[in-house]
């Protein structure tokens, strides 16, 4: 993407903030765009300037590609189309820039004025920090964690939630209104099935702890159990795994326990009292882990997040007749199915014997969602193998105009689909005994492998942990863990699989989750040591290294706004490590503290702190905590 457009969203997103003077690269895609419209008389989409930061400081700080592209548009050679540009520029950039510089076949080279830079930087140091805000506006919901009553939470579910916490607290960082829907998997026969075989065990159910109710799901599903051929041909149609566990069930024939789970099902439908008072347990159990486990992964997601499948029982069978009603549903062979013009896969929303499913669920919430909620824009950090499901439930919503929000604009249907979490064998992680991993198990590890590390440091008489109460350093190796964990989950492309390996996770060296706490944390005790600092001293990055840690800062803004816009966490987390690695070069190029000029000191004082402010802020984003002292 053009760096221009992405400068240009900045700049709409910020029209009511006032006062944007920290934005340079903003004031001089203007400046240019308005010089090739003033020299050339073009305007709109082809007069991007194309700009983006320089990757060599050589070049200057930024660098304006335009002439290129418009020599072929106007048949004129590049360097005069950037000579004419140039100077037309002259005057309105002069307050910013030196003047530009052609290079090459006609990049245009841009070197801001340190005055200018001090003045931006200045102007950033506010309490938003550039970002943009939106105040309550917009509207977002977020489909998030998704888990699956009486079932542990496992390694996908940490993505789904991790993942979907970040994009949530993203949005929010910019003032939308943040709908968090924990779309359980709370609803139909899986649960009913586990539900039936306690009741036929006569399990107590207000002393049952996840645990068992994992054993209990994995024995009823084993009773239910199809013929292998049966099984064999639904899984060749390739359907997803809730797809499958339904058919799965209804497969299962005249089986006993299948007929006790459907009956149980029916009970569960019919608002039977003690059978709807039995589910509610199982919620409890499962949830009170859940929510625990949140805590433990500095996650907000709470009781009041959860909407799940049960929410839109009463609205299936209405959903199912809106389709056939419009014409869109056909009846095949006693089951409802929508058709798509495009591919020959069909989306079942109601089976022959009557019953609902995962699908007819969620055309129900996407509804809610925009028409209700206020939605503009609807994300599901879910499993990147749903990808067709979700293709299929968005394209029928579009077809019966459930996107249609009611200021009559489309709201924005995401699948924000996550890769697989891989052992270090490269195939999906296993426990040595060869049980799925529990996230439990893995958060535990991570702790302690981040406290031992910790303590490890503290050792060190120069460390500043060193002599801390064993409680402080418990505390800071459970953020080390937890921050490993995040980290690693955020900082590659999200739809990619990726290799859990705590060793790499939890080092403090790279592009971890632990590095940039450590800088955080250098930063802090660098001000610590500086005793009182002057908030408003000039700013003046004069060397090579302050320039470039002082231009990291200002795209601090665009890059919130990019990530929210493209739902990429990983550009926080590739952004972060950029401003600390030049936070890096800049305290080993400049004296901070004893810097010999008290306006030189004050200077690159008040710059590192606006370095540690832009580094919790995006790690705050991340949901990550970052420990003054480690
Ligand atoms: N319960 C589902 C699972 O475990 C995830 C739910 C995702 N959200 C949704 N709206 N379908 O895979």
């Amino acid at each position: 993407m053009s760096e221009t457009k992405s400068m240009q969203r900045g700049a709409d997103a910020r029209s009511t903030a006032g006062d944007q003077a920290w934005d340079i690269a903003g004031a001089l895609a203007r400046i240019l765009r308005d010089a090739i419209g003033a020299s050339l008389g073009v305007a709109g989409d082809d007069a991007d300037p194309a700009l983006r930061s320089s990757t060599n400081p050589k070049f200057g700080d930024y660098q304006a590609n335009f002439a290129m592209a418009l020599s072929k548009r106007l048949g004129r050679p590049p360097r005069e189309i950037a000579a004419s540009v140039v100077e037309a520029a002259r005057g309105p950039i002069a307050a910013i820039a030196e003047p530009p510089e052609i290079a090459g076949p006609g990049f245009v080279n841009i070197r801001v004025r340190t005055g200018a830079l001090g003045a931006a930087l200045a102007a950033i140091d506010c309490p938003s920090l550039g970002v943009p805000d939106v105040q309550g506006t917009r509207t977002i919901a977020v489909d998030l964690c998704g888990v699956n009553v009486a079932k542990q939470m496992h390694v996908g579910h940490l993505r789904a939630t991790i993942i979907g916490d970040t994009i949530a607290r993203l949005h929010e960082r910019m003032g939308w209104r943040v709908w968090r829907e924990n779309h359980l998997g709370d609803w139909g026969l899986p649960i009913a099935m586990v539900l039936a075989s306690l009741r036929r065990r006569g399990t107590d159910l207000g002393a049952i702890t996840l645990a068992d109710l994992n054993a209990a799901y994995r024995a009823a599903q084993a009773e239910s159990a199809d013929d292998e051929a049966g099984l064999a041909a639904v899984r060749s149609t390739g359907a997803g795994p809730h797809r499958l566990i339904e058919l799965e069930a209804q497969h299962s024939g005249a089986a006993a326990a299948a007929e006790d789970a459907r009956r149980t099902l029916r009970l569960l439908q019919s608002g039977d009292g003690a059978t709807v008072a039995d589910w509610r347990k199982l919620i409890d159990v499962t949830m009170h882990e859940v929510f625990e486990t949140a805590k433990t992964l500095g996650v907000d997601l709470r009781p009041e997040h959860s909407r799940g499948e049960s929410f839109y029982r009463d609205r299936l069978a209405a959903t199912v007749d809106a389709f056939v009603r419009s014409g869109l549903a056909t009846e095949d062979q006693g089951a409802i199915i929508v058709r798509f013009a495009d591919r020959e896969r069909p989306l079942l929303i109601r089976k022959s014997d009557g019953a609902f499913l995962y699908a007819t669920t969620d055309l129900a919430a996407v509804q809610f969602r925009v028409q209700e909620l206020g939605a503009e824009r609807v994300v599901y950090c879910v499993d990147a193998r749903q990808r067709d499901h979700f293709a299929d439930v968005f394209d029928a919503c579009r077809m019966i105009g459930w996107t249609r929000r009611r200021d009559g604009t489309d709201a924005e249907l995401r699948h924000a689909g996550f890769g697989a979490v891989l052992g270090a064998d490269k195939r999906p992680l296993k426990t040595r005994s060869g049980e799925n991993f529990t996230l439990k198990a893995l958060l535990d590890e991570a702790v302690e492998r981040g406290t031992f590390e910790v303590r490890r440091r503290a050792e060190d008489p120069q460390a500043p942990t060193h002599g801390m109460g064993d409680a402080e350093l418990a505390r800071i190796g459970r953020a080390v863990g937890i921050a490993a964990v995040k980290y690693a989950d955020l900082s590659s492309d999200i739809s990619r699989d990726y290799v859990f390996d705590l060793d790499r996770m939890i080092s403090f060296e790279g592009d971890t989750g632990p590095y940039l706490l450590y800088a955080h944390a250098r930063i802090c005790a660098i001000l610590a040591k500086a005793g009182d600092m002057d908030a408003h001293a000039a700013i003046a990055p004069d060397v090579p290294e302050e320039r470039a840690l002082a231009l990291a800062i200002l795209r601090w803004p665009s890059t919130v706004a990019d990530a929210a816009h493209a739902l990429e966490p990983n550009r926080i987390c590739g952004y972060l490590f950029a401003l600390a690695g030049a936070f890096s070069g800049f305290y080993q190029a400049c004296p901070v503290l004893r810097a010999e000029d008290p306006g030189v000191r004050a200077s690159r004082l008040r710059l590192c702190a606006l370095t540690r402010r832009v580094l919790a802020d995006g790690l705050g984003i991340l949901g990550i905590d970052a420990p003054a002292r480690m």
